[in-house]
């Protein structure tokens, strides 16, 4: 519990090695449930194209996916993607689900009517950059669904990673994604149930908000 992440300023190896340990065993790290605001979020929404970061073992894709959209994912960790893809042909879905860091994917831009960003933590030097390519994936008027671990979930240690600076401020929503109208934009307590990694009180931040059609 709690100890994700320190591999975070790595190369792909070195990510993808960590996550791989998280996610070798035969249970999903993080169940194989949706995590609750992602599934709040998308459940609003018709159904388009979206994309889905550092997507771990595919919860939140194949749940997307079971429910009409076109799903893109990505994430470094091989295993990860091994089971997204036996999770995705349990329930007779299909994703689009690269095995690579957010800096190696080709991104295309303004093709999305939604991305989740889905505890995708990168490290302080790489995380505007990394955040802001990700808006730029989206089109005018598309969604932006993000929770991540706020810097308060230091202490709680109850999931996230265990480094201040990876963790998130609603001061760094702003210059993370500008041209973002956001409805939701808030920094609350909740417990969280999600497999072995993320069980307990915790503290996080939910974003959803609209694209800017300019
Ligand atoms: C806490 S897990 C969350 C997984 C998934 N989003 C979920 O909610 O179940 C964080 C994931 O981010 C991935 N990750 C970390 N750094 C990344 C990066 N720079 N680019 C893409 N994925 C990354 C890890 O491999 C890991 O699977």
């Amino acid at each position: 519990m709690g100890d994700e992440c320190k591999a975070g300023g790595g190369t792909s190896c070195d990510i993808g090695a960590f996550w791989d340990e998280r996610y070798r065993d035969e249970a999903y790290a993080f169940g194989t449930e949706p995590n609750a605001w992602f599934r709040a979020c998308i459940d609003e929404l018709p159904p388009g194209r979206l994309l889905l970061p550092g997507e771990g073992e595919g919860r939140n894709a194949v749940y997307a996916a079971r429910h009409g959209w076109r799903v893109d994912a990505f994430d470094p960790s091989p295993e990860g993607r091994r089971k997204a893809g036996a999770l995705a042909g349990r329930h007779g879905v299909t994703l689009d689900f690269r095995c690579c860091l957010l800096d190696e994917y080709a991104l295309e831009a303004g093709a999305y009517d939604a991305v989740g960003i889905i505890f995708l933590h990168l490290p302080p030097e790489r995380r505007r950059a990394g955040y802001r390519r990700l808006l730029s994936a989206l089109r005018p008027g598309g969604a932006l669904i993000a929770e991540l671990y706020a810097k308060e979930q230091l202490e709680l240690g109850t999931g996230g990673p265990r480094d201040l600076g990876m963790l998130y401020a609603l001061e760094e929503v702003d210059e993370d994604f500008p041209g973002v109208d956001f409805t939701v934009r808030r920094a609350i307590a909740r417990d969280i149930h999600e497999g072995r990694l993320h069980q307990g009180p915790s503290r996080v931040i939910q974003l959803f908000g609209r694209r800017r059609i300019s």
